[in-house]
């Protein structure tokens, strides 16, 4: 099967170190890619925003299937545009990936669906932000209704700061602040059958002890030793399937990775927000534990025949990833900065700790950063606190001017916390 993944992050490149490893693929290719995923597949360069052009590279090298990785293409239409040209693609349509484009349409499919989530207001207008603030009171949470990278959601106990920003958006979701741990649960669909993945814990702020801004993600480990074992089924038979079984009752199936991001609160399981692709960090740590090879799972979710599949394997071991982040992330991050140690990383400790690509690009022999996050170290080990000791002694290893990590992934989860 030849394969080709549209990105160019650590999501992608663990998408690509997976798809290297599974005996049925015979070509793997990566548009645009990065530094790393030069190292397991052949890049492409392309605008992956442009379907014409996505589609037209995926038809020149005959590709039996393309997976699309950001939300961006997915919500251009990206993944329509190559479906339109007769290959299967992992990723659902631009109408089905809504449930990550619009907080709004994500709030209406949930309601309809009878998925439990905050209960929230959609404003356009001063007068309605006021009145949704004072009905919720502090702390207040304002969400742009649009895609905004990770940057649209804010958390706060200052009135005026949260009316400044819902003001800022044309359109603005408001609602009931969740409590409780938070917990990322991935499922595979082809718009009919429901796979769910293990779940996995996300580090959404930039320091130690959950401060600092929020950002696309420093780091995540799986499994989650202080969750509920009936977990996945429960999400499954409340969020997932119901979610999915709603969305083509209306005639736009969901097909690809639907990401559930939940609140665990003291009146149960709500979900936060849906994602309509792999979440990034999470996906690092995901598939480090998936025994089951990944290419045949995709393939049929893309064909719709993911009812073929057999039940997924995992590994009995945990996995840690942590993201070194340029200087001045998330604000103005740095780039071009030279990055040193890869070579000993890979030398020394794989396959039990490697490096995955995040914003990287190879200049002349050096690799250089070139986004906000840079790399994401991912190890796995016997449990969490072995996985986190590889992971950190692999950190350590690296060398970035001026970079930053979190240095309590998984902590407290490793201790048993
Ligand atoms: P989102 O972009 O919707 O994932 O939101 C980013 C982050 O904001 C989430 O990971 C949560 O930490 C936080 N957040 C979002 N919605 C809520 C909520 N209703 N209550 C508490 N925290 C929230
Ligand atoms: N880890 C958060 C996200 O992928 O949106």
């Amino acid at each position: 099967m030849k394969v080709l993944v549209i990105g160019g992050g650590a999501r992608e490149h663990a998408l690509c170190r997976s798809l290297s490893l599974d005996p049925d693929v015979s070509a793997l290719y990566c548009a645009p890619g990065n530094a790393g995923i030069a190292e397991v597949a052949e890049l492409r360069p392309v605008d992956a925003l442009d379907g014409a052009a996505v589609a037209a590279l995926a038809t020149g090298l005959d590709a039996d299937l393309v997976v699309v990785g950001p939300e961006a293409p997915l919500v251009a239409g990206v993944g329509d545009a190559v479906r339109a040209a007769g290959i299967p693609v992992f990723g659902p349509s631009a109408q089905a990936a809504q449930l990550e484009g619009s907080k709004a349409f994500a709030k209406d499919v949930m309601a309809a669906a009878g998925v439990p989530t905050a209960r929230s207001y959609v404003c356009t207008t001063a007068e309605e932000v006021d009145e949704a603030l004072d009905a919720f009171g502090a702390p207040y949470v304002v969400k742009d209704d649009g895609l905004a990278a990770g940057k649209g959601v804010v958390v706060t106990e200052d009135r005026a700061a949260a009316r400044a920003h819902a003001l800022a958006c044309d359109r603005v979701v408001i609602e009931e602040y969740l409590d409780g741990p938070e917990v990322s649960l991935f499922a595979i669909t082809d718009g009919v059958t429901v796979l769910p993945l293990q779940p996995a814990q996300d580090f959404k702020r930039a320091l130690d002890g959950d401060e600092g801004p929020n950002t696309g993600g420093m780091g995540a480990y799986s499994p989650l030793p202080w969750a509920d074992p009936k977990l996945v089924d429960e999400v499954m038979a409340l969020v997932l399937q119901p979610t999915v079984d709603e969305l083509r009752r209306r005639g736009t199936p969901f097909s690809g990775l639907l990401y559930a991001g939940l609140a665990i609160t003291s009146r149960g399981t709500r979900v936060i927000e849906f994602n309509a692709r792999f979440g990034d960090p999470e996906t690092q740590v995901v598939l480090a534990r998936l025994r089951t090879p990944l290419a045949s799972v995709l393939l049929n979710a893309a064909r719709g025949t993911l009812d073929a599949e057999p039940p997924l394997s995992w590994r009995d071991e945990a996995a840690v990833t942590v993201v070194i982040a340029s200087h001045n992330y998330p604000e103005t991050p740095r780039t071009g900065d030279p990055i040193e140690g890869l070579a000993e990383v890979a030398a020394l400790d794989a396959p039990d700790a490697y490096v995955l690509h995040a914003g990287t690009r190879r200049e002349g022999d050096a690799v250089v950063s070139a986004g906000g996050r840079v790399l994401s170290v991912t190890a796995t080990g016997s449990d969490l606190a072995q996985a986190r000791e590889k992971a950190y002694k692999a950190v350590s290893r690296i060398g970035l001017d001026g970079s930053q990590h979190r240095t309590d992934i998984a902590a407290k989860a490793a201790e048993g916390r």
